[in-house]
């Protein structure tokens, strides 16, 4: 059972809303024709053997993760990612909400790099791929327009992770960046445990921890694409999402926030309450057009104290699979798969067509070394980086 804090009224008024039939999504009803059916078919784990390779001298394998529920979760240590996670719908059909490649090669040579990645050493944009600290300028590998992303070249992404399976519902990760990888200072040490539980609920907790020997900055995240109704099984636009945020950080044309925080009231980024999230996605927005959609970082409500607050719930309209989003964090990107293109092969003979997944990418503002009104994403040696998030999964019939 994980440890919360339930003080939000929205939470049960998303439930009402969902469960009852008439919810938000009927007069917000979005919008997409091309949606699919959800898959009939129980979804399967990829095959281990595709996983099992080497690079920079260290093996990649696939590691499975089960609860008593038969909820599964698959791991590969090339990224620490989440390659498919399995819980059931409203029918109990087994089914795979993490888009992914079904083997180690497709992840490494694949141009979309991101599927189910813990991204690192900062994840999100520094702008111009520069920061300082304590007076000294560092400079960054840059790889997105003029800014660095997601920590850069290769990222904390594209590095194989040491991976120990402490039982069958837990693994526990580890990478050691070293100092000046990608430009960042200090070496540091990071550990990522994945811990898949079903006691009262089916969940997937994501502990992060991290030391450094020098001065340096960390904002770690996981990137998976999800679909509630099935990875690559279309539109996430009829998808009901809530967000525990009344703010959001607007962004420049290069997806910079400006360094103000705004009400979402009476924008389109006003989640509030559950909405689908194709309602508003094309309106004639600037923020919309600069993201070419939802790719903004909402600032999350305070929570009654520093433990798990819930930032976010999305009901999968076609599978009822719900999802909430719990964090420490005090912010989380909605990103909407507005680059996803179609070009990238997913498990099963399926497509990364555009929008038929969403992230939720709990974490730090965007960009904070730079803006000092932001909490700090700094850590300091002898201090310990240590966050958590936790996903779980019911479901709404
Ligand atoms: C970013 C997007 C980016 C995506 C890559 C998100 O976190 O905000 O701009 O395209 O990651 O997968």
């Amino acid at each position: 059972m994980i440890k919360v804090s339930t003080n939000y009224s929205w939470i049960a008024a998303a439930c009402l809303l969902a469960a009852c039939g008439n919810s938000a999504s009927s007069d917000k009803s979005a919008v997409d024709s091309t949606a699919t059916k959800a898959p009939a078919t129980a979804s399967v784990l990829p095959d281990a053997n595709l996983f099992k390779d080497s690079l920079d001298g260290k093996p990649t394998a696939l590691y499975i993760l089960r609860n008593k529920n038969n909820a599964a979760v698959a791991i590969t240590n090339y990224g620490a990612r989440v390659v498919s996670l399995l819980v059931p719908d409203k029918n109990g059909v087994m089914t795979d909400i993490a888009v992914g490649y079904d083997s180690i090669g497709k992840y490494i040579h694949q141009p979309e790099s991101y599927f189910g990645a813990i991204v690192g050493r900062y994840g999100n944009r520094i702008a111009k791929g520069r920061f300082s600290l304590n007076g000294k300028e560092y400079k960054l590998a840059t790889n997105n327009g003029p800014n660095s992303l997601h920590g850069g070249l290769k990222g904390f992404a594209a590095h194989v992770w040491d991976a120990k399976q402490l039982n069958d519902s837990t693994l526990e990760l580890t990478y050691l960046s070293k100092d000046q990888e990608e430009g960042y200072p200090g070496n540091l040490q990071a550990k990522v445990t994945y811990t898949l539980s079903g006691d009262t609920v089916n969940s997937l907790k994501i502990d992060y921890e991290a030391t450094t020997d020098k001065p340096t900055v960390v904002n770690l995240t996981n990137h998976t694409y999800f679909n509630l109704n099935g990875q690559g099984s279309g539109t996430i636009n009829n998808h009901l999402l809530q967000f525990n945020a009344d703010r959001y950080t607007p962004v420049d044309s290069t997806l910079i926030p400006t360094g103000k925080i705004e009400p979402v009231a009476g924008t389109p980024f006003d989640f509030r309450q559950p909405t689908a999230i194709g309602a508003r996605v094309d309106s004639p927005n600037q923020q919309l057009k600069f993201g070419k959609g939802y790719d903004h970082n909402f600032v999350l409500n305070a929570g009654k104290g520093a433990g798990l607050n819930l930032a976010a719930t999305v009901l999968g309209d076609q599978s009822g699979i719900f999802m909430e989003v719990w964090t420490m964090e005090p912010g989380i990107q909605f990103y909407g798969g507005n680059f996803m293109s179609g070009s990238n092969p997913l498990k099963g003979g399926k497509r990364d067509d555009h929008r038929t997944a969403f992230c939720l990418e709990t974490q730090h503002y965007p960009d904070s070394p730079n803006e000092p009104s932001f909490p700090s994403t700094v850590l300091q040696p002898g201090k310990q980086y240590k966050t958590s998030t936790v996903y779980t999964f019911s479901v709404k019939k």
